[in-house]
């Protein structure tokens, strides 16, 4: 019923935004932060300050990245990114507002112009001084090389960090005006597989909400903006939104 109810709300949708977190990434096999056997669940995050200021966190945080290597390069989309993939070609979709970080919108064939990724992105690494572009490969080569001291920028000897946000780091400027743009101007918001438990970023559907789109949050967990949202669904995204995409 409740994809029923989906399936009329995406029929009538003309400049939906979605909304996504890492709920939509565990079908692909990258594991989410918060539900058991989350990343939160297994290590403390370690923020920008200490990111900064300690060497021995730095090659923590390098450690850690690595570990992950095999599932953030051996995954594909999964279902929930390939419905979005096609109602924003279909012209439904406005627009993608992600915090995930493992680049599996622009694998399932989302256009850089229509996806805001609020959290950076993993698959690759920048320099913080001068923002010079390093691949994993190569950091992960003179990681191993150099018994796993992190290098610095060949540039500038800044220091080189995945192209993520951490706590403690500043948001994205230019990503966060296109988020602010996106969802004020939509007339469906689909938040889509996140805890929204994390700030700034789970102030957009409360803004979308305020700017009278209509708010649907589909994910396995309640979250504290369910009693907002016009539509909630506690279920399996790649289910919802196939079922949806069937009965619209
Ligand atoms: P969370 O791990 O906090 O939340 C993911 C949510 O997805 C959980 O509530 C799960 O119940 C749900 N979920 C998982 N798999 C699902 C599935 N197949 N179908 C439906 N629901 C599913 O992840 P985010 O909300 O994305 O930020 O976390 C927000 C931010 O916290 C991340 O971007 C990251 C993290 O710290 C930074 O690192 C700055
Ligand atoms: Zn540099």
């Amino acid at each position: 019923a409740a994809c029923t109810e989906l399936g009329a709300i995406l029929a009538g949708m003309r400049r939906g935004v979605a909304f996504t977190g890492a709920g939509l990434s565990t079908e692909s096999g990258i594991p989410d932060f918060r539900s058991p056997g989350g990343l939160w669940t297994r290590n403390k995050p370690i923020d920008y300050g200490a990111f900064l200021s300690d060497r021995a966190m730095r090659r923590e945080a390098w450690r850690r990245r690595f570990a992950m290597e095999e599932a953030f390069a051996g995954a594909a989309p999964g279902r929930g990114h390939r419905r979005l993939a096609q109602w924003l070609a279909g012209g439904q979709l406005a627009g993608i507002v992600t915090q995930n970080i493992d680049g599996l919108h622009q694998a399932s064939g989302v256009p850089d112009e229509r996806l805001v990724e609020l959290h950076g992105n993993t698959t690759y690494a920048t320099c913080l001084d001068c923002g010079e572009r390093y691949e994993l490969d190569w950091v992960r080569q003179r990681f191993e090389a150099h018994a796993l001291a992190v290098p610095d920028c060949l540039d500038c000897g800044g220091p080189i960090k995945t192209a993520t946000i951490s706590f403690g780091q500043p948001m994205p400027r230019t990503a966060m005006v296109r988020a602010h743009e996106l969802t004020r101007a939509c007339d469906v918001f689909l938040a889509i597989g996140s805890s929204l438990v994390v700030w700034p970023a789970a102030g957009f559907p409360v803004e979308a909400k305020r700017h009278g789109a209509t708010l649907v949050i589909i994910n396995r967990e309640p979250t504290e903006f369910d009693e907002i949202a016009d539509l909630v669904i506690h279920a399996d995204i790649g289910d919802v939104l196939d079922a949806a995409a069937e009965t619209k």
